[in-house]
């Protein structure tokens, strides 16, 4: 089976040849279960992450519609504002970012370091808010100012998840697929749920191409009841969008974000360590930490569907880590 209905979508290349998909031996036996890793903290632009996926397809719309400027929005420390502000920086294109401060803290490497210094070096013009509790709306009224001083704008949703930015993870399940081809049956794929684009794009792919294969989203910062609309919503715009009407049910743990969205937590920090000293993999405090102490808890706990293997989503972020320096 195969998803030949994304060619119909124009595409920019930024990601190019597929990122490495690899088994960590270390960390596998300090588990007693075999785990692989998709490397998209390893995507070629500006210190990688799951957000170039999504740009191949939002920033060729904007392309497309004749845009001048790339309008978004996220945390501070967001890296899908970083990836943007760089695909904008390449294209030759204007980036305008509103920011807001979710952890309303005052610590200087969160206001200035890690992705916030980058959007300096990409040149973004920022523009601060109490809070994105709209961000569609305020995404929408921040384009209508920037229009009125000569630009074209063209948003580029909070997380890039759209329905179109998602598809850059249908085809990231295309990827996974040949690469797992003849080589390793997974069980389980363990991936960090946010604005969702991610999760909702692999379900969509992963359905088609590995169905028995479940997709488990660790979420960062709802709880199951929060995030579960969001996911399946995308999910089933996605498969519209390509013809299909997908069925898979979506999976969902909330146990790994407390306190909160942007804050870390102590089983993060472990994880973080445990990656960093037995495989030489660097994970972010915000997302990919979260998700692999959901994954290490889960293989504990007994809660993944059987003993095969695993596969967790790299999905980038750390620049972060200088930004929480020293509270990491
Ligand atoms: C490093 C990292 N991992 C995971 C995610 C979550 O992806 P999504 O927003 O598509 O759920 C993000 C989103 O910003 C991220 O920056």
């Amino acid at each position: 089976m195969s998803l030949d209905q994304l060619a119909r979508f124009p595409r920019l290349e930024l990601v190019g040849a597929p990122t490495p998909l690899e088994f960590l031996p270390r960390l596998s036996d300090h588990l007693g279960r075999e785990i692989y890793i998709k490397r998209d903290d390893v995507t070629p632009m500006a210190m990688g992450g799951n957000k170039l996926r999504k740009l191949e397809f939002l920033a060729a719309q904007a392309l497309r519609e004749g845009a001048d400027t790339l309008v978004t929005a996220g945390a501070i420390q967001s890296n899908h504002v970083r990836q943007t502000a760089a695909v904008a920086a390449k294209l030759g294109l204007h980036c305008v970012a509103l920011l807001e401060n979710p952890i309303a803290t005052r610590q200087e490497n969160y206001l200035t370091n890690g992705n916030r210094l980058l959007l300096e070096l990409f040149q973004v013009q920022v523009e601060m808010c109490d809070a994105l509790d709209d961000p569609a709306a305020q995404l929408e009224a921040l384009a209508t100012r920037i229009e009125a001083q000569g630009f074209r704008p063209c948003v580029v949703p909070v997380g890039g998840s759209s329905a179109l930015g998602s598809l850059g993870y249908v085809a990231c399940a295309q990827e996974i697929a040949d690469q797992c081809e003849g080589a390793v049956a997974l069980s389980s794929v363990v991936v960090a749920s946010g604005s969702a684009g991610t999760q909702a794009g692999l379900a969509v792919g992963l359905e088609q191409l590995m169905p028995e294969t479940r997709l488990i989203g660790v979420t960062v910062s709802r709880s199951v009841e929060q995030q579960l609309p969001k996911v399946v919503r995308l999910q089933h715009d996605i498969g519209a969008s390509l013809d299909l009407v997908p069925r898979a049910p979506i999976h969902l743990w909330d146990d790994y974000f407390a306190p909160g969205y942007g804050f870390p937590n102590d089983a993060g920090q472990e994880a973080i360590k445990l990656l960093a000293a037995l495989e030489g993999i660097v994970l972010d405090p915000v997302y990919t930490a979260k998700a692999m102490a959901g994954l290490i808890d889960g293989i504990t706990e007994g809660r993944f569907p059987n003993d095969g293997p695993i596969l967790f989503i790299h999905t980038g972020g750390a620049p972060a880590l200088f930004a929480y320096h020293p509270h990491i």
